[in-house]
């Protein structure tokens, strides 16, 4: 198991590094990341490599027992290239190249910056390929993140217009495809094809998928072009990822796919970031966790874990004691096998200056030394736990098409993806359940339930295998919008709504309405005596952001709206073969999918714990032995089946069916 700290010895006086060591040491620690934005350093001059810094630094590192993980530099690239090559610079929508300053200004698609990076990437690992500190190499640093991975330059243009000849062959299928007969927009040829830009009212809806597609595979491309170039160069004993940023339903990039060419996932883990006044809440730092493990659908690593608070021009919210160490211990429950915080010591020069790390500007070793040792001394025994499988009944789908499809027709103004698919994780997070988060296109016959937030775009192939699914007993929750739209962000002539999937839900929408902001509309439970009045569902609730106006056909009414002239169901249950479908027509209230989630784990007999709010319990196993991670994620003293937490504790118990057999 391998436990560090990110540290930069590039940025500090070289009389310092003893020191550092020392103290990294004294953590516990056995690994440093290092070099991922050294380029510079490692070539000065274009063509002029220079690694005898980070050789005497490595030297000292293998001294002290310590292993390296080693990034290659291209996030940042040196300003002699910038100035040499101005055309590796990405462009903004409004054509302006983005200034060399910050990072990640590189185009995906400059062949110039592709030949740059593959150089320096070849140099490097070839240099330490026989290197046995360095066991592992992380290739950039988070593709795409703060924005990189959109670019309108003209290279990125005529890109796409290949990307799209190369899939539709003709320009004729393409028109066909898009319909750009409408508003006269017909191509005859792809020289004609714009970028996305601003324009009056809106592009063609086919259009921006496309676009979004294009842009997913500029950025993956280049992480498969790099990854490929550092498995070429490297040393056997040496292994290969990429670390994942947050926000990742908000990329213009495919993230399974990404992920793909790598050894192992790693997640960046920042709870709280920027301005942010409180972190964001525990089930969406839950969420992400179980988002890495659904990458490959393993366990994962973590190499950049939150220790102080962080933020470039804005800071926010401090963690309290013990609460950052809760978080490390929230991520090892939910597939975290190793762990690296950022950073060893917060920079007193340079962009991140409020980036805080373990160690301070005032270089004392403090609070935080001291949680981040416990952390490691706590962890350390359990390396073999961490290992297991994580075997989950839940599942919560995505698809990037359907997520990009809905970042260019939002509907409603409160839309938001992320805020729609944790609307449905949480009820099941507050439960306790082990939930897994992956693509639409994997495996899902071995999960129990199946959770589809606002999946506007679902087409037949993906219909079909849910109704097997269902047919086979298992539990299918949609929300709103459901089976809108086909793969070309196109709908569909003559398909009553929820489309493909109508007959798995039972019901007809003939109509819809958009909700605005703050807007609820009341809903009430379906008269006494059926379903939802033995189930113990609220009386009444409210819907937010949309609502669909359901037409049950062979589905019972669990809810409808209490409105005059639209008194349609909202949340309807179908019996399908063996199993049964929900949709939920709308952004339904919490309480009321918690009453929801609750019946369907106790139907499909699916393991939960019951915990107070703001405690989360995390079930491992290890063969016979189980053991419960608790979790408090409140500032005040919570209790758990005879456990005291105090605020933001965090411990590992042995458990069984009736309780914790004894703290560790
Ligand atoms: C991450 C990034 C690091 C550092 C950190 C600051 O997104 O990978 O390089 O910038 O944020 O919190």
């Amino acid at each position: 198991m391998y436990l560090g700290v990110d540290y930069y010895p590039d940025y500090w006086p070289e009389h310092l590094i003893d020191e550092d060591m020392e103290g990294i040491v004294g953590l516990g620690a056995n690994m440093v990341r290092i070099g991922e934005f050294a380029w510079h350093r490692m070539e000065p001059r274009d063509g002029e490599f220079d690694f005898s810094f980070f050789d005497s630094v490595i030297a000292k590192l293998k001294n002290k027992g310590l292993s390296i993980m080693f990034g290659t530099p291209t996030a940042t690239f040196p300003a002699w290239l910038a100035k040499k090559h101005p055309a590796i610079l990405s462009e903004d929508e409004a054509g302006n190249p983005r200034a060399f300053g910050g990072r990640r200004q590189y185009c995906f698609n400059s062949a110039e910056y592709r030949r740059y990076s593959a150089r320096i990437t070849e140099k490097l690992v070839e240099h330490y390929r026989n290197e046995p500190a360095i066991v592992s190499w992380q290739v950039d640093n988070e593709f795409g993140h703060e924005g990189s991975d959109m670019c309108y330059c003209g290279q990125c243009h005529a890109a796409f217009q290949r990307f799209l000849k190369d899939k539709y062959g003709s320009i004729d299928k393409l028109n066909d495809t898009y319909g750009t007969i409408f508003w006269g927009q017909t191509y005859n040829d792809f020289d004609e094809i714009p970028v996305p830009k601003k324009t009056i009212t809106t592009h063609n809806p086919s259009l921006q998928l496309d676009w979004a597609r294009f842009r997913s595979r500029s950025v993956n491309g280049f992480a498969e072009e790099m990854t490929g170039i550092v498995r070429r160069c490297k040393g056997d004993h040496q292994t290969v990822m990429t670390n994942v940023s947050g926000g990742f339903f908000g990329k213009w990039f495919d993230h399974a796919e990404h992920t793909k060419p790598f050894d192992f996932v790693s997640y960046d883990n920042y709870p709280v970031w920027g301005g942010l006044a409180e972190p964001i809440p525990p089930y969406a730092i839950a969420m992400s966790h179980d988002f890495n493990r659904g990458l490959k659908g393993r366990n994962y690593w973590i190499v950049e874990e939150l220790m102080g608070a962080q933020g470039h021009d804005v800071i926010g919210y401090l963690p309290r004691p013990n609460q950052a160490r809760m978080w490390s211990f929230q991520a090892f429950a939910h597939g975290c096998t190793d762990m690296l915080y950022f950073c060893w010591r917060a920079m007193t020069r340079g962009a991140e200056q409020f980036c805080l790390g373990i160690v301070d500007h005032d270089n004392v070793r403090g609070r935080k030394y001291d949680e981040v040792r416990s952390v490691f001394s706590e962890i350390a025994p359990y390396a073999e736990l961490l290992q297991t499988e994580i075997q989950s009944d839940i599942a919560v789908l995505y698809d990037y098409d359907n997520i990009w499809s809905w970042r260019f027709q939002r509907q409603s103004e409160a839309f938001d993806f992320t805020a729609e698919l944790l609307r449905l994780y949480a009820p099941f997070y507050r439960l306790n359940c082990r939930i897994d988060v992956i693509p639409a296109d994997r495996d899902f016959s071995r999960y129990k339930v199946l959770l589809l937030p606002a999946f506007q775009m679902i087409d037949d192939g993906l219909a079909e295998r849910l109704k097997t699914f269902a047919a086979n007993g298992g539990t299918v929750v949609f929300s709103f919008r459901a089976g809108l739209k086909d793969k070309n962000n196109n709908l569909r002539l003559g398909a009553a709504l929820p489309g493909p999937v109508a007959d798995l839900c039972g019901v007809r929408i003939e109509a819809s309405e958009a909700l605005p902001k703050d807007k609820m509309v009341p809903v009430v439970a379906a008269a006494a005596g059926n379903a939802a009045a033995e189930s113990l569902l609220p009386e009444r609730s409210a819907c937010a952001v949309w609502r669909d106006l359901l037409i049950p056909v062979t589905a019972e009414t669990l809810y409808r709206f209490d409105d005059p002239f639209f008194p349609e169901a909202a949340v309807t249950r179908n019996r399908y073969g063996e199993g049964e479908a929900y949709y939920i027509g709308g952004g339904l209230a919490e309480e009321t999918l918690d009453a929801i989630a609750r019946t369907i784990v106790n139907r499909n007999g699916i393991c939960h714990i019951e915990s107070e709010p703001g405690v989360e319990v995390y079930v491992r196993e290890d063969g016979e032995a189980r053991y419960w991670f608790v979790l408090n994620h409140t500032a005040e003293e919570k209790s758990f089946r005879g456990l005291t937490l105090k605020p933001y504790d965090s411990m590992i118990v042995p458990a069984d069916e009736e309780g914790p057999a004894g703290r560790r």
